[in-house]
């Protein structure tokens, strides 16, 4: 082979390395990409490349390119961006079983010393999220922002096909959907406002308009607890469906995790075996147990509370690793749940509500339920929790103009993308994570 001279960078690729992947040995191809990478064997250099569509081995012999590119291939630090061209060569040893043998090789951007190291890593627990906007482009960290992503895609696939409208709601809002412990206040031109913690009221005020209606949207949480399983921002799926009562809401909530599950285990085989992960399909109908019976396992297993209260984290937690699929504990008490729940026509303790806890420990992922629609019974109810009637007025007016029973719920897709993917902590799944002690990068 004659070695040419330097040349000119390509202005633009002609594959990813997912198509070069699939290209016939002997195609030629140019790609761009990072350095992930490099190593030697003998007189060859090797790099692996990532472009986010997949890894390739590219392998670099000095007397096979321009001399410019075997010096650019020599100075190519670990998250440089560079341009590789060269023609596909089948190797059982590479990942992926093929190459590409380099013809040309130029840097467009030279990385400065990767800063990740093992030693930096080790030296202070917060480094990898102080450096996470450099930390996310790890093979393990990229597959959970996939995976996450494929849960939203089924999330929209499932919703359309069942004739569910997307709407939007503001994130400023004037009222607590969920209890004032865990509003972030906001000075809004001196008047008080909140950041929305559930967009469930306005979905009710849309499914008069719309019969069904699902948001995909931030919903914020002033936790103060330090917890695997809670940030501030996280996006919340919601439902509402009009003339639908909690046993259909729970159909659609068994059917949506059944579509996300399918999808991630069709789709994202590959990125779950890059986490070591694997977890059982869970085929509708979901298990259910009442709060009584939850609380009794809690109880045996150690964790004691009284009839009332909502399930313990601990409690929860340990009742959840009594399942390997998703399993719905219905039938909470009203002293534990928000103040919009229906309750039971026998038992007005008891809501007709149910949380959707996913198994093996990592608990609940949704919370769903009837809601009252019967304008003096929420009058009612708003009175006796002391709750300020005024902010609540174009919720209570609703229920003026014809609303029927109804009912929906909502799916923390971080929440659900910790349990699918085997996560210790909720913040992986976040590409910028904010908790209660982090609001950068
Ligand atoms: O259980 P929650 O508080 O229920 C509601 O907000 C209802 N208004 C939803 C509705 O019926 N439309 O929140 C619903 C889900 C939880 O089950 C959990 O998955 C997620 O939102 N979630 C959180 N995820 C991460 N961090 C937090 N701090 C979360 N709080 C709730
Ligand atoms: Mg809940």
């Amino acid at each position: 082979m004659t070695v040419q001279q330097s040349l000119p960078r390509p202005k633009s690729r002609t594959h990813t390395i997912a198509q070069a992947l699939k290209e016939a040995p002997g195609a030629s191809v140019t790609i761009m990409g990072w350095v992930a990478t490099k190593s030697s064997i003998g007189g060859i250099k090797f790099a692996t490349i990532r472009d986010g569509s997949g890894y390739i081995q590219v392998a670099c012999k000095r007397d096979r390119v321009p001399s410019q590119a075997f010096a650019d291939f020599e100075a190519a630090t670990k998250e440089s961006a560079v341009a590789v061209e060269g023609v596909i060569r089948e190797d059982k040893r590479a990942p992926g079983g093929k190459e590409i043998s380099v013809a040309g090789f130029w840097i467009i951007s030279l990385a400065e010393d990767w800063p990740i190291t093992r030693s930096a890593v080790k030296s202070r627990s917060s480094f990898l999220y102080d450096k996470r906007h450099l930390a996310i482009r790890g093979r393990k960290a990229s597959a959970i922002i996939r995976i996450r992503a494929e849960i939203v895609y089924a999330t929209f696939d499932h919703f359309v096909k069942n004739g569910f409208t997307l709407i939007s709601a503001p994130s400023i809002v004037q009222n607590a959907v969920e209890g004032g412990s865990t509003l972030f206040e906001i000075n809004y031109f001196d008047k008080k406002a909140y950041l929305s913690q559930s967009a469930q009221l306005y979905e009710e005020a849309a499914l008069a308009a719309l019969g069904k209606v699902f948001i995909f949207q931030p919903a914020f949480r002033a936790e103060k607890s330090k917890t695997s399983k809670h940030l501030t921002e996280f996006w919340m799926i919601e439902a509402e469906q009009a003339f639908a009562d909690q046993n259909d809401n729970m159909r659609l909530q068994e059917n949506l995790v059944n579509a996300m599950a399918e999808r991630v285990l069709t789709n994202r085989s590959e990125d779950l075996k890059t986490l070591g992960r694997s977890f059982k399909f869970p085929e509708v109908p979901f298990p259910r147990i009442s709060y009584d019976e939850a609380r009794e396992i809690s109880i045996k297993k150690g964790v004691s509370f009284e009839w009332g209260e909502d399930l313990p984290t601990d409690g929860e937690r340990l009742v959840s690793k009594e399942f390997d699929v998703p399993f719905f504990i219905t039938g909470y008490p009203l002293s534990a749940r928000s103040f919009y729940h229906m309750t039971e026509e026998t038992n007005d303790k008891v809501t007709k509500s149910a949380d959707l806890i996913a198994p093996e420990g990592y608990g609940e992922i949704a919370t769903g339920g009837q809601r009252i629609h019967d304008y003096k019974e929420l009058m009612g109810r708003i009175q006796k929790q002391e709750l300020p009637t005024e902010s609540f007025e174009w919720y209570l007016e609703l229920r003026k103009f014809g609303m029927p029973e109804h009912s929906g719920f909502g799916i923390g897709a971080e929440r659900t993308t910790r349990w699918m993917c085997g996560l210790k902590h909720i913040r992986a799944t976040s590409l910028f994570p904010r908790t209660i002690s982090r609001v950068s990068p």
